[in-house]
């Protein structure tokens, strides 16, 4: 188990990842033993609190379970599994898998994942994190381009894509997607999410909506509660799709084209 040691007084937090025996803190070295013995409680004599680690604490721990890219924030979570309809029973295909991280969410809520990373550096790094933060026996993570996937002849209840380029593979892997399966591309930008929208269209995707998702913390000083001046407010934008068979879609769009 990871874990969190949380100074009340001094509002610092120090990790222990599952691997290591112990940490520094204002209070000297506190081992991985005296902090698993005050689990859910105060460390005699310090301001410690000690708390099981959760997902997104890891996240925003880069120095204990470091990126190799941007990575998609535990914020985020929520939408791509709610609108992916991502639930225990589904099977789910992934690229690019990056820092590991959103893998890592997916495997808490999915029945199986498939994991594509190109780059070996990103996938050797990825590897790691998904070692010490994905649900263990769910996933399988490959270093090959996405692409390649249709060479396994499986089906997938969902794709989520995070990727540079998503358009460009859309074409190769949406007939993996079981009719009224779930796509889920995340971009950084409205442009990308205009040049997805028209590509889900093309290949006959219904049900096409996108999602910018705004998060503001609230400081909490009593009398005086407002959101903090600081913090990332945008992380990305989200476009969801459903695979439908048939052509009627592909020729709705054509009617959409006319209308203008
Ligand atoms: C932004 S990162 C993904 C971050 C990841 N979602 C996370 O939370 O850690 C995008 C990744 O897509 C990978 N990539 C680009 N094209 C790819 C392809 N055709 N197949 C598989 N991975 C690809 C890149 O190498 C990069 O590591």
């Amino acid at each position: 188990m990871h874990l969190i040691l949380i100074d009340v007084k001094r509002g610092r937090k120090r990790v222990i990842r599952e691997d290591e025996d112990g940490t520094n803190t204002s209070y000297g070295r506190i081992s991985r033993e005296l902090a698993e013995k005050y689990v859910g409680s105060y460390i005699p004599n310090t301001f410690l609190a000690v708390s099981p680690l959760s997902l997104r604490e890891a996240a925003y721990q880069p120095k204990k379970f470091r990126y190799a890219t941007q990575i998609i924030y535990p914020e985020d979570r929520g939408t791509i599994i709610t609108f992916a309809d991502i639930r225990p029973n589904k099977v789910v295909l992934e690229a690019g898998t990056g820092s590991g991280f959103l893998a890592s969410y997916i495997t808490r809520h999915a029945g199986f994942l498939y994991t594509y990373e190109v780059r070996e550096e990103h996938y050797k790094r990825a590897v790691k994190n998904l070692r010490a933060l994905a649900r263990p026996g769910s996933r399988k993570a490959f270093n090959a381009d996405v692409r390649e996937f249709k060479s396994l002849n499986v089906s997938v209840d969902a794709i989520v894509l995070d990727m540079p380029s998503p358009r460009e593979v859309l074409e190769h892997i949406h007939e993996t997607l079981k009719p009224g399966g779930r796509i889920c591309v995340l971009v950084p930008t409205y442009n990308q999410v205009e040049k997805v929208y028209l590509k889900l269209l093309e290949l006959g995707f219904i049900d096409i909506f996108a999602r910018e998702s705004i998060v503001r913390d609230l400081s909490l000083k009593p009398g005086a509660i407002r959101p903090v001046h600081r913090g990332i407010t945008f992380r990305i934008f989200t476009i969801f799709g459903r695979r439908i068979y048939g052509s009627s879609s592909r020729a709705g769009f054509e009617d959409d084209k006319g209308d203008k």
